[in-house]
């Protein structure tokens, strides 16, 4: 028997990033925010590490979850519809998981949803029966039409998946809605939603046990550190001993106040908020007797 081959060890953490599109620059936007930055390439699809030994490949999303597969990239950062998708397609084939989201990103949010012409009346997912549906969600909707006992045509298309009803080779389509504006372009109105989708931190499911875990480790607490401090405001403020119930009450839940070494009477405090304070909080707040207010943002905070 030959030995189990083990994963090769890296001592370069690589992430795939989306190339070109609308996770693209929110993506680069947030490992720049956790203090990585590259000297670029000039092709631009390999990005080195540059403050640390982290490289990016810059590929098509649908790309991102067989990358991680593969061991190609340790990281990605793609949409939870085509994680999803492709987790899908692997065990309807019966493969092992080899990929799971790490967290979801506060960018990319979309729905996955049926679209149907314009002039249909939606009574229901009865009416789906016998229907030719475009997607390129292929495992979502087949997994999704199964739990409801629907027999449609599943008809699989890689893009221009909103046009097939015009064409006629669907009779309607599941594809990601955002603002909506696609699916008004080509006569169709959502009607039904299949999944609610973000963009996520996506990992292998083994596991890695060389440097690179560590890299890993340290990426999420600054990720983590960002995302709890995205909202957090530091209110500073003055008031009067009796005035600080009330006060109190008007601050956003789980707000921490503290006392700060002041001149007697009057008080100094400082609150810290988890989330952010609005014209009229802050206002209601001085009417209770807060003086000498200061809202300061809070950037980043060590875990
Ligand atoms: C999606 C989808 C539609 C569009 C909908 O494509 O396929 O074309 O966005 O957005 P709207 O509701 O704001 O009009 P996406 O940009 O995600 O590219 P991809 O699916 O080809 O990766
Ligand atoms: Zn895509």
């Amino acid at each position: 028997m030959s030995p189990t081959p083990s994963a090769p060890t890296r001592d370069r953490l690589r992430i795939a990033i989306q190339k070109k599109g609308r996770l693209a620059d929110p993506a680069r936007a947030l490992l720049t925010a956790c203090g990585l930055s590259w000297r670029e390439s000039r092709d631009k699809l390999f990005c080195f590490g540059e403050s640390l030994p982290v490289d990016l490949l810059l590929v098509r999303d649908d790309d991102i979850p067989g990358l991680i597969a593969d061991g190609v990239c340790d990281l990605g950062i793609v949409g939870f519809n085509e994680l999803d998708e492709q987790a899908k397609a692997r065990r309807q084939i019966g493969l092992a998981d080899a990929y799971q989201p790490l967290r979801a990103l506060p960018f990319g949010e979309c729905r996955l949803m049926l679209g149907i012409p314009e002039e249909w009346e939606w009574s229901g997912v009865q009416m789906l029966q016998g229907k030719r549906i475009a997607t390129s969600y292929p495992a979502i909707l087949t997994a999704w039409l199964a739990e409801r006992g629907i027999a449609a045509e599943v008809v699989e298309l890689s893009g221009s998946v909103e046009i097939a009803p015009r064409l006629g080779t669907a009779d309607l389509i599941a594809d990601l809605v955002s603002s909506g504006a696609t699916l008004r372009a080509n006569q169709l109105k959502p009607v039904e939603v299949l999944m609610d989708s973000t963009a996520v931190l996506a990992g292998p499911v083994e596991e890695l046990t060389d440097i690179r875990a560590g890299l890993i480790a340290m990426l999420l607490r600054r990720l983590d550190g960002i995302t709890a401090t995205r909202e957090q405001k530091l209110l500073m403020f003055d008031a009067a001993e009796q005035a600080l119930p009330a006060i109190s009450a008007l601050l956003p839940a789980g707000s921490e106040l503290i006392r700060l070494p002041g001149n007697g009477v009057t008080l100094r405090l400082q609150a810290m908020c988890q989330t952010g304070l609005s014209w009229q909080q802050l206002e209601e707040i001085e009417r209770a007797g807060g003086s000498n207010l200061m809202v300061l943002a809070v950037e980043k905070s060590l875990a």
